[in-house]
């Protein structure tokens, strides 16, 4: 895909922006007085100029909060008249990060964030004849980049949100980043998550102090609850992919990968809400414009390929994923205005390889990592950057929160993608001995059988045979040939699944 040039914003409304008279009001007295970010990704960006943005982002936190002040001295508290919005993130008048931003986040976070390894894979770069490195996101204290955004945003409230605390609605990464970096700064932190959240991560959240608050079947329920609540208790409310102080957090992902593999030709980066290829765009083209940024994403919620492509917010339908962290469908209205034209290909892909990829990862890299991070490597497995051979890749493998049941299923799922798991379907004598003859051939022929099952009743040859359903483990595809073809020679009727 060719990346569009860099133009205005033509960004349409987010899909659960509740426009009312009182919003608009409260949206334009904040474009008014928000600073206005600019173009430039300069590195001469200097202290004068980060003095300005913090001066602007002072008046703008009073503006807001009197704001708030006003609507409630007016006794207009009631829940219809409050309005559901999110300054930060106003699809209609975007904001764009810029350079400043990510390396004031990098100086603010430094002590609290692990500089997670990127290591080049011995096996994976011989296999697939690149020079492949992992950013290994997923060692970082709550597993996963989330936390960099996180730890940037919540040390740059002000003193009343500090006291006051935030919200926000997440199902994983993001609510578990901020109860961590919340309780370590003790900042209150309340998270407003699905009702089908898994419980790992409910519990985990907890564990690190924070509120959770569980609220309808989808993130977007759970959003408006929390902006609402966030308005009547005066909590300030975090957008985990579309506030520009997440994106400079996960902005700085792209400085470590820049010095720690210099001469790095592309990074494949994973894709959700878009806050995390923002981030790193700028942070990298600025420093070096001519690494390739990739964006992956899984084909169940293309949001960020048909957003990219139009040049304005689209929605997609996100379905059930291996890779749920990106199952975003509406991409940040900041983040697709400060990735246009920074953004070199954007992928999608399938879930047998990311359930592949999960396994590669397990079984050669030892990384327990989560679908949507893995969503990089299998992008290569699938075929989809033959351009990369020969190239300096850097993957991000952005989280490793992925539930034990979860993971069971994906090396299942990868081993019968790899062809090493498979169903077998043989018809065999039903006298005595029809069977054990069965196995034992399977046995000689080097294979393992995992399940067993025979019918009799729902096959349309004669009652002395019995269909035999066996799910076998091999080698891998070429062995599986081998077995199919020994078995058909005996019995000559082998269905393979
Ligand atoms: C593991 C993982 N990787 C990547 C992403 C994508 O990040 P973003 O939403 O900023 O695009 C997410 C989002 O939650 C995630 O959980």
């Amino acid at each position: 895909m060719v990346a569009p040039s860099r133009k205005k914003s033509s960004v349409q409304p987010h899909h659960d922006t509740h426009e009312t008279t009182s919003h608009k009001n409260q949206r334009n007295r904040v474009k008014h007085t928000e600073r206005r970010r600019t173009d430039s990704v300069s590195k001469e960006d200097g202290m004068e100029y980060n003095k300005n943005v913090r001066k602007l982002h002072k008046t703008f936190l009073t503006q807001n909060e009197e704001a708030v002040q006003a609507n409630q001295n007016s006794g207009s508290n009631s829940d219809t008249d409050l309005p559901i919005f999110d300054p930060d993130c106003d699809p209609e008048n975007p904001k764009k990060l810029v350079f400043s931003d990510i390396s004031s986040a990098a100086f603010n976070i430094k002590n609290n964030l692990i500089v997670t390894p990127c290591v080049r894979s011995l096996q994976l770069s011989t296999k697939f004849e690149m020079d492949l490195y992992f950013k290994k996101e997923y060692l970082q204290v709550t597993g996963s980049f989330k936390e960099r955004g996180a730890c940037y945003a919540l040390s740059r409230l002000n003193e009343q949100y500090k006291k006051a605390g935030v919200i926000a609605a997440s199902a994983g990464n993001h609510a578990l980043a901020l109860s961590y970096h919340g309780q370590q700064m003790k900042i209150p932190v309340t998270v407003v998550m699905p009702v089908i959240a898994p419980l790992m991560k409910i519990q985990f959240c907890r564990s690190l102090g924070a509120n959770v608050i569980l609220k309808g079947e989808t993130i977007a329920v759970a959003k408006e609850f929390a902006l609402k609540h966030a308005k009547e208790n005066h909590l300030k409310y975090i957008n985990g992919y579309d506030a520009i102080d997440i994106l400079a957090g996960q902005g700085t992902i792209g400085l470590e990968i820049l010095n720690q593999v210099p001469d790095v030709d592309t990074i494949l980066v994973p894709v959700g809400g878009g806050g995390l290829i923002a981030g790193i765009a700028v942070a990298v083209k600025t420093l070096k414009p001519d690494v390739h940024i990739y964006g992956i994403e899984a084909e169940t919620c293309p949001s960020f390929t048909g957003a990219y492509e139009a040049g304005h917010i689209v929605s997609a339908q996100a379905k059930a994923s291996l890779a749920d962290g990106l199952a975003v469908p509406t991409v940040g209205g900041n983040s697709l205005e400060t990735a246009k034209g920074m953004v070199d290909k954007v992928i999608t892909v399938s879930e047998e390889s990311i359930a592949l990829s999960i396994l590669r990862l397990l079984e050669v890299e030892k990384a327990v990592v989560e679908g949507g991070g893995a969503v990089g490597l299998a992008a290569i497995l699938e075929g989809k950057v033959p351009e990369l051979k020969g190239k300096k890749v850097v993957s991000i493998l952005s989280g490793g929160n992925i539930d034990t049941t979860v993971l069971g299923r994906s090396i299942e799922r990868g081993l019968a993608v790899d062809g090493r798991l498979v169903r077998l379907e043989v018809i065999v004598s039903d006298r005595p001995g029809g069977i054990a003859e069965l196995t034992t051939t399977i046995a000689h022929l080097g294979a393992s059988i995992k399940d067993i099952l025979h019918e009799r009743a729902w096959i349309s040859t004669d009652v002395f045979h019995v269909k035999v359903k066996v799910v076998v483990e091999t080698r891998g595809k070429e062995h599986v040939e081998e077995i199919k073809t020994a078995l058909n020679k005996i019995y000559g009727n082998v269905e393979l699944h």
